[in-house]
């Protein structure tokens, strides 16, 4: 699976060790930056690019991570096919793609610690929409939403 990650100044210490730890699953990675620590970088300018490649499906789930991960989370939601959300627990990270089918899993890189982060992100991976009617006709009415 080709997994796009992508973090601002706040994020970008949990970015870099996200990246390994996906290629060490055997993952494949596009890094959409930041590249460095910038203390003036604006997370949309870092999450934005992630974002539309999730939507165009150049990458098939992505990770964004901020300082908190809500600014990710608004901003990659703004983009018509990503599904994103802040993850804090582990329940959400799986079964946010079994019912919701999230795309896009925002982290906080000041809130979750690096282990942990690694357990939601191995979890949000390994998970799948289930495509069972009741949540199909729910995904059907969001995608509705970007149609108007
Ligand atoms: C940057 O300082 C911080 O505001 C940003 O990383 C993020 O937390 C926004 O939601």
């Amino acid at each position: 699976m080709k997994v796009g990650i992508a973090a601002d100044h706040g994020g970008y210490a949990l970015k870099e060790i996200i990246r390994p730890f996906l290629t060490d699953l055997g993952y494949e990675v596009v890094d959409f930056g930041a590249y460095q620590e910038d203390k003036l970088d604006d997370y949309p300018d870092l999450i934005i690019p992630l974002a539309r490649a999730v939507a165009s499906k150049q990458v098939e789930r992505g990770i964004a991570v901020c300082g908190s991960g809500v600014g990710a989370a608004i901003v990659a939601n703004k983009i018509a096919g990503v599904r994103a959300c802040l993850i804090n627990d582990h329940f959400s990270a799986h079964q946010g793609v079994e019912d919701d089918d999230m795309n896009l899993l925002c982290l906080g890189g000041r809130i979750t610690g690096f282990r942990v982060a690694e357990e939601f992100i191995q979890t949000f991976l390994e998970a799948k929409f289930t495509g069972a009617e009741r949540h199909q006709r729910r995904l059907e009415k969001v995608i509705q939403l970007e149609n108007e």
